[in-house]
């Protein structure tokens, strides 16, 4: 699929979302192309309904910039207790509506932003789908004191790690000033055993393995359908 296309698709999901958020609601905001697409969505309906929320939480700089571009006044986390919705995206969702995310680099505080809300949306194109999880890097983010033993670790047990960079060459640094090592794991065998040793290893923050987490996915096809999977 060629990017505009994907682009019109991830529209679509977005703006659907967006139909969805009830007003005067506390809202989670994820990360991504899909979502900045969500959030010009919000902005629209905030200028032709006078639409608003209660209040906004957002798990990355970047959607906070967009939102408050827009006129939304956005929270922390630890100014609200629960959000009553969080819309993001995924790098991959399988059919049990689990996902690998954190492609953005935005996994840990997007994981504690989702397990904090009572209802989580991802909105996708159809080329997020997958059979099984895998096909795309998964994140975890590490301690930088004791990275070197993570990966090392990691490369030890066959998970196939590979340092994140950035645009320079460096190693990527996440918004809490922790490194990213992808598992380049394709499929994971077991997303629930290997979420489990990673929960257990000292020095990793946080993964990218969603998963018992999302209630819908909003897929957007390139036939036109726009599933809402449950
Ligand atoms: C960021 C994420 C994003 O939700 C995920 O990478 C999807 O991004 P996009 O909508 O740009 O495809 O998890 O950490």
């Amino acid at each position: 699929m060629d990017k505009q296309k994907q682009d019109e698709l991830k529209k679509e999901a977005a703006t659907k979302a967006a139909m969805m958020v009830e007003r005067d609601s506390v809202l989670g905001v994820g990360t991504g192309s899909t979502v900045a697409f969500f959030i010009d969505a919000l902005g629209k309906r905030k200028e032709e309904e006078n639409f608003s929320l209660k209040h906004i939480v957002t798990t990355s700089n970047r959607s906070k910039k967009q939102l408050e571009s827009l006129g939304f006044k956005v929270d922390e986390l630890s100014d609200i207790d629960q959000a009553d919705l969080t819309v993001d995206g995924a790098d991959r969702v399988d059919n049990e509506l689990n996902g690998i995310k954190g492609g953005g680099g935005a996994l840990t505080l997007e994981k504690n932003v989702a397990i904090n809300s009572k209802k989580i949306i991802w909105i996708v194109d159809e080329s997020k789908l997958v059979d099984r999880l895998g096909d795309f890097p998964l994140p975890v983010e590490v301690l930088p004191i004791s990275c070197e033993q993570n990966f090392r670790r990691f490369q030890e047990e066959g998970l196939k790690p590979q340092w994140r960079l950035d645009e320079n060459g460096n190693r990527y640094v996440t918004h809490y000033g922790n490194y990213i090592i992808d598992l380049a794991i394709d499929p994971i065998p077991v997303p629930h055993a290997l979420a489990d040793y990673l929960d257990h290893t000292v020095g990793v923050v946080e993964h990218g393995l969603f998963l018992d987490m999302c209630d819908e996915v909003i897929i957007a096809h390139s036939n036109g359908e726009i599933e809402e999977k449950k």
